[in-house]
């Protein structure tokens, strides 16, 4: 089985389609947060190629990283782990120190993955990478109820769309790996891109029931596991949320996944100065909106005893061939999706989006016919 229950460390990866929309801030001021409240924390830079936890943190970047312990055996896992300023908090760098480790193999992936896996602390947080690459995504799915962040902006809720379809359709391919009849229809159906007819999750399902329905039961258990969230970032005003109902509309209609959102932050002019003075927010100015609205979002995950509720085990590959034959499927997935990911998803997942948007407005307009009629009639 591939879950397990109620592990004591809470891991909580932090992604998002885009870079730029404030992963690592949200990361740092929750970290600071979560220790300021008496939580054994640490924050961990996977941002291989981008690292930069560090100086959101206010910190010089003298310790050895992630890049440290991929590029050099000796190195262990657990000396990583960095002091910080901040009461309850510990770090783990990226791989600043270390130049070219963005694209980590299969094994290496695995092996960090057991390490974080085997660290002992309240809550784990993960400053991940921009993207929604198989490395990515993979350690998204460290939990079931990992965190995306999104600005309000129509082309980082759209990569969060394409992020969340890929963990969900990811998820299933290694539900099923080494079922090779399963993984070669789920590969044709995830590929079948037809314009105005969007790859559902419900219409993937209903076509494995010609296989086995014992599959699409499986599946369906597997989907019904994940439980992420969102945290709308830079928000400057109201309308702004409207655009993350259309987000967590379309996740539903598409991905059958209930997405949940842990709040929003405004767009705090302050964090420039915050970071001039070099310490997240959360620490420097506790009062300031930006970090009470990071405390409301800590207080929604302590609150939660089984925040995440399920965390997902990684030991799922049996026999060291059927390892080899995945590993090196994903290893030339990657390298070609490398290159032709982002224009083609961008486009056909635009068309899905574009279509919950203006079935949304032509809701608006209806709303705004009938508030015109009602107030003609009262005149
Ligand atoms: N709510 C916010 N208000 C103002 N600036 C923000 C906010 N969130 C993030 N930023 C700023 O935006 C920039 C990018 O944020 P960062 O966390 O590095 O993004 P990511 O990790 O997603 O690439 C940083 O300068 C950060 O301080
Ligand atoms: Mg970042």
């Amino acid at each position: 089985m591939v879950i397990t229950q109620r592990r004591a460390a809470k891991i909580i990866p932090i992604a998002g389609g885009k870079g730029g929309v404030g992963k690592t801030e949200v990361c740092a001021n929750l970290g600071v947060r979560l220790g300021q409240l008496g939580y054994d924390t640490i924050l961990i830079d996977l941002d291989l190629g981008g690292s930069n936890l560090h100086s959101t943190l206010g910190l010089k970047n003298r310790h050895s990283g992630v890049g440290n312990f991929l590029s050099d055996k000796s190195v262990g896992f657990t000396n990583l782990i960095a002091p910080t300023p901040y009461p309850n908090l510990r770090f783990i760098p990226g791989d600043v120190l270390v130049a070219g480790t963005p694209n980590i193999v299969f094994s290496q992936k695995q092996s960090l993955i057991r390490h974080i896996e085997k660290l002992e602390a309240d809550y784990i947080l993960l400053d991940l990478g921009s993207g929604a690459s198989n490395n990515v995504v993979d350690f998204f799915l460290l939990s079931n109820s990992g965190i995306v962040i999104t600005s309000p902006h129509v082309g980082a809720v759209l990569n969060s769309y394409s992020f969340l379809k890929n963990t969900v359709f990811r998820f299933l391919m290694r539900a099923f790996a080494g079922q090779s009849e399963v993984e070669r229809y789920l590969r044709k159906s995830i590929k079948e891109r037809r314009p105005g007819n969007p790859v559902t999750v419900a219409n993937v399902l209903g076509g494995m029931q010609e296989l086995d329905p014992a599959f699409t039961a499986k599946a369906r258990r597997y989907v019904n596991l994940l439980q992420p969230s969102i945290v709308l970032n830079l928000v400057r005003d109201g309308d702004d949320l409207n655009i993350a109902e259309s987000l967590r509309d379309l996740t539903s209609n598409n991905l059958d996944v209930k997405l949940s959102t842990l709040g929003m932050l405004i767009h705090d002019e302050g964090l420039a100065a915050s970071h001039r003075s070099s310490a997240p927010l959360t620490h420097s100015l506790p009062d300031s909106l930006f970090a009470v609205e990071i405390d409301r979002i800590a207080q929604k995950i302590v609150q939660s005893p089984e925040f995440p509720t399920l965390a997902l085990a990684t030991e799922m590959y049996s026999d060291s061939f059927e390892l080899m034959k995945i590993e090196s499927a994903e290893d030339l997935a990657e390298l070609h999706e490398q290159l032709t990911r982002h224009e083609r998803q961008d486009q056909t997942d635009a068309e899905e989006f574009i279509q919950i948007l203006s079935q949304q407005k032509k809701q608006i307009h209806e709303l705004k016919n009938t508030v015109r009629m009602l107030t003609m009639r009262d005149r």
